[in-house]
């Protein structure tokens, strides 16, 4: 929905019918983009636009104060807590700030100000302007200088307790330091991404077909939401600290006093920070900063100003639900229309095809723009952008510029709805939208299926391939990896085993190239030769297939234990879904549907089975070390279900697995036991229907030699 259709009738104009009729429909639609916004952290709008929606929203109301709802967005702040997370209810609410959108609001601001306290219009008043970082607001806990509790802001009453995530991140002091500290503060901030760790992360995510996320902000919140904490600490989370909640003290008398007191305890507070005496030395500042914000290493939306003097901003106090004391002067979205010239597809190093605006070239912001992402093929259908079509385009921050919609007044006649590709641009191998592991949902992202031979993303598999955790060659990283791949030494996997003997017959002799010698070639040929037998686990992970991680590729290893047995499944599971194989490959414990349709499909590819056989000419996979051949579980697949007492279910299934059972999630014909626990149910149901042996966890424990 966007908010260019609102506002045809002007406020003044509007009927009393009229103006309940659209605060009505402000308010769902209000909602609706705060839910997106605050618990999806998916956001369908541009903040400029939701700005719009709220100051519409307000200056009806304004007109109209006796048809203000008690559900409109005036009266409250975000979204109540997401689900998951216990619940904090902030002692001193969590507010939010009134927007100045030019000058003159701030001006007005300003004068309002002195109005309000009866100063001196001449006299200047000191303020604090600070950079307004777009992230989340986060209160931390203090009781006698220790991190006890933290909480995001929520609906500004009660927000979610996500102390251990914040535990996680380096720049929160769980210990504050220095004197004068009080015995309780809620120290506030904002927990934000800065934007090279937001790319990383994201090239991450891409890599691992996991969520992608549409900017920082986005970004942190979903980084910090997480109901494991050991996601939060893998992701790069930064903090500054600009407020306080409940406090038994304060160490000064100023914002600017309390800023340097925060310093000196530890916590990080924005160098940018600034005092600025009367809306003058304000505005200077704005524009100053305005300037300098794409060379910031994080998005900013706004100047927060701030009245210093801690007394006059008791005396201002609150108005509905923001400080009078305080305002945030937004900066306006860089926005041009011009005209699409065509849609391009780009395939990334991950095989993700992204679409990119090819516009004629405008100005936005004082660069000039030529191409603009539309995210997805969703988003393109979402929008109806088609070819030829004026669009509205949009720069925020320096973030790559988007797409943000359509003059449809403009379209010219003929003009198709765009139909995205199904084959990739580089390979022409299918591209398909998989179904993503957790949310069951299809993935907003096509992807290439060309995996080892799309030469898009030839050379990041290959990195993959000699990476750390899959064949780890010494002296074969990332930047020798796609030097040889430059030079067309190194294409295919099976390239690397052969370096050597084309190396002595071939003219261009590695240790003449630049950097290397014949002791560094004579290394890298030796720790090549070192991993021609490499265990099948690394093995199955150096293959790259999509959500075959380390720990599922060992599963694979392990259950199918030596490499012709799994490739004849694979092969078998790959050419149809109904087939035993893949069954019982979707039936391994910790696989499921999705791993196995990937696992299957990649060995549907003839072009992957090619590098794997070619692979297979120069390397020899070996079984992972020998289990205990002793064993009466030896090569049997193991089912557990229930509850069991003894063991967890993971002591269960690491006790089964070094015994050289299979452990399995289901069962099936091909079960040997099931081992039953408490409250079993329809696995237990089916093992006696077809006839498997079923143990209780003691006479299991016994059976494996381990009683306790
Ligand atoms: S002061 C009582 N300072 O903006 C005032 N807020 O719209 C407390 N924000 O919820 C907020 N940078 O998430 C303040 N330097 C800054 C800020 C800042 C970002 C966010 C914060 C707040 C929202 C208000």
């Amino acid at each position: 929905m966007s908010s260019k259709d609102i506002g045809a009738v002007s406020v003044d104009e509007l009927s009393e019918a009229q103006a309940r009729a659209e605060l009505k429909r402000l308010v769902s639609r209000i909602r609706h983009h705060d839910d997106l916004y605050y618990r999806q952290d998916a956001p369908e709008i541009s903040d400029a636009d939701y700005d719009v929606l709220r100051q519409r929203n307000e200056a009806i109301e304004a007109r109209f104060p006796n048809l203000v709802r008690a559900d409109s967005p005036s009266q409250r702040i975000g979204a109540a807590p997401a689900e998951g997370f216990g619940k904090v209810r902030h002692r001193v609410p969590m507010l939010s700030l009134a927007n100045a959108f030019n000058d003159e609001d701030v001006t007005q601001f300003v004068e309002r100000i002195h109005r309000y306290l009866g100063l001196d219009a001449s006299k200047a008043l000191a303020f604090t302007a600070e950079p307004k970082i777009d992230g989340l607001s986060i209160s931390l806990r203090y009781l006698n200088g220790r991190l006890t509790e933290a909480a995001t802001r929520g609906d500004g009453a009660e927000g979610e307790n996500v102390t251990r995530n914040v535990m996680t991140i380096a720049q929160i002091p769980h210990q504050l330091k220095g004197r004068n500290v009080p015995g309780t503060i809620d120290v506030r901030g904002e927990i934000y991404m800065g934007h090279k760790d937001f790319e990383r992360l994201n090239a991450e995510q891409a890599a691992a077909g996991a969520k992608v996320f549409a900017n920082p902000r986005n970004a942190a919140a979903g980084s910090l939401r997480q109901l494991d904490p050991a996601i939060t600490a893998s992701r790069p989370l930064r903090f500054l600290a600009y407020a306080w909640g409940e406090a038994s003290a304060l160490p000064a008398d100023t914002q600017s006093g309390v800023y340097a007191a925060f310093t000196k305890w530890g916590l990080p507070v924005n160098p940018l920070t600034k005092v600025c005496k009367g809306a003058e030395e304000l505005l200077i500042f704005y524009h100053e900063l305005a300037e300098e914000r794409a060379k910031l290493a994080y998005d900013i939306d706004g100047i927060v100003y701030k009245v210093n003097r801690l007394d006059l901003q008791e005396r201002l106090g609150f108005v509905s639900r923001s400080p009078r004391w305080a305002v945030a002067h937004k900066f306006p979205a860089q926005q041009a229309i011009t005209v699409l010239n065509d849609i391009e597809i780009q395939v990334g190093r991950t095989g993700a095809l992204t679409p990119v605006a090819k516009l004629e070239p405008v100005t936005v912001g004082g660069v000039v723009v030529s191409n603009a992402t539309l995210h997805n093929e969703d988003e393109i259908n979402r929008k109806d952008v088609r070819i030829g079509d004026t669009v509205i385009v949009q720069r925020a921050g320096d973030v790559i510029p988007q797409i943000v919609g359509i003059v449809a007044s403009k379209r010219p006649k003929g003009a198709k709805p765009y139909r995205f590709t199904t084959r990739c641009p580089v390979c022409d191998s299918h591209a398909v939208r998989e179904t993503n592991e957790k949310t069951g949902k299809i993935d907003v992202v096509r992807r290439c299926t060309g995996w080892l031979i799309c030469p898009a993303q030839r050379v990041e598999r290959l990195k993959h391939f000699v990476s750390r955790n899959a064949f780890d060659i010494e002296g074969m990283g990332e930047k020798n990896i796609q030097a040889f791949y430059d030079d067309k030494i190194i294409q295919y996997p099976e390239d690397i085993f052969t370096l050597q003997a084309r190396d002595a017959t071939g003219k261009s002799k590695l240790e003449a190239r630049e950097g290397w010698g014949a002791q560094s070639a004579k290394k890298l040929f030796s720790a090549i030769e070192a991993r021609r037998n490499i265990a099948l686990d690394r093995f199955i992970f150096a293959l790259g297939i999509r959500h075959v991680g380390e720990t599922t590729a060992r599963m694979l290893a392990r259950f199918y234990g030596t490499t012709d047995d799994f490739l004849a499944a694979m092969q078998e599971a790959g050419s149809d879904k109904d087939t035993e194989a893949f069954k019982e490959l979707e039936a391994i414990e910790g696989i499921g549907e999705i791993v196995a349709e990937a696992v299957s499909e990649f060995f549907a590819e003839p072009h992957n089975v090619r590098v794997v056989d070619s692979l297979l000419k120069e390397v020899t996979p070996v079984s992972l070390e020998a289990v205990d051949v002793s064993s009466a579980v030896t090569g049997k697949t193991v089912v557990f279900t229930g509850t069991l007492e003894k063991l967890t279910r993971n002591e269960a299934k690491a006790q089964a697995e070094r015994l050289g059972a299979k452990v399995a999630g289901s069962v099936s014909k091909k079960t040997y036991y099931v081992i039953a626990g408490a409250d079993a149910g329809s696995k237990l149901k089916k093992a006696r229907e077809l006839g498997v042996a079923v143990l209780d966890e003691d006479a299991w424990l016994k059976l494996v030699g381990s009683a306790r």
